[in-house]
């Protein structure tokens, strides 16, 4: 594991986003495996910059996001689809059917995340993923429990999940209560991986992540024995850690 140590939010957006660049350059055809969240959402800024400045060329780039809430419609402004379009895919030269995300309006909801997993499984898995992490120490949205789950997968949000997301919408009562992710299996079998974490409010979880006992309770965890794990966080998010 790799612990990059940015000054700041936009220190740790800059060096995340120089990742994915180079990604992109490296391979053309390369899958990346995506997020949403507030502490992401700068990285596609940098990515479409240089997009804009004509060093990138997504025209034959896979995306596949991790996630994607149960009952929004795509057009719905919370909807991670819409994040995703609103804050990187319009920007640049993605080509819509080469965008990947579970959708969250599947009458059969076990389908979709079948299907999904087929579809990650049928591009030849991630060769780049991008994580946020949540407060409980979920990735994706897999919440802490007794066991981690493999495959893509619908769950119930947690309720400090729920609260924690309500800051996007206009009360609680918006935020949904279940959502499909990737699982543990699709998120550890990328290739490279990048945790991207902000702020003393995660320093704790973070510590936990990184150094405390590997367990389905604190989800990230998990990416202790990921081969090529790459950590970067802003000095508030560290002040936890050597
Ligand atoms: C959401 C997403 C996660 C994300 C996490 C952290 O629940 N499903 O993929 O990593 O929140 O979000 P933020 O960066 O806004 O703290």
């Amino acid at each position: 594991m790799k612990v990059i140590r940015a000054k700041n939010f936009d220190e740790m957006s800059q060096i995340t986003g120089d990742i994915f660049s180079a990604q992109v350059k490296e391979d053309k055809h390369s899958v990346l495996g995506l997020a949403t969240g507030g502490t992401v959402v700068k990285v596609y800024g940098v990515l479409a910059q240089e997009y804009a400045n004509g060093i990138l060329d997504f025209s034959h780039i896979q995306t596949v996001n991790l996630d994607e809430y149960a009952g929004l419609d795509p057009t719905h402004p919370q909807s991670y689809r819409y994040y995703m379009e609103d804050n990187f895919f319009k920007k640049v030269n993605l080509k819509s059917e080469n965008t990947h995300l579970p959708f969250g309006l599947a009458h059969d909801l076990e389908e979709e995340c079948r299907r999904y997993e087929r579809l990650i499984k049928s591009l030849g898995g991630i060769d780049l993923q991008l994580l946020g992490l949540g407060k409980n120490g979920h990735i994706g949205f897999n919440e802490p429990g007794p066991t981690f789950v493999k495959d893509t997968h619908c769950v119930e949000l947690e309720e400090g999940t729920r609260i924690a997301n309500a800051r996007f919408f206009d009360c609680l009562e918006d935020v949904p209560r279940k959502a499909i992710t990737m699982g543990i299996g699709s998120i550890m079998g990328a290739k490279k991986i990048v945790l991207c974490v902000s702020g003393s409010e995660k320093a704790e979880i973070l510590k936990a992540v990184l150094s405390g006992p590997i367990t389905p309770f604190v989800p990230g965890s998990i990416l202790q024995i990921h081969s090529d794990l790459t950590v970067v966080a802003d000095e508030e998010a560290l002040e936890m850690l050597n």
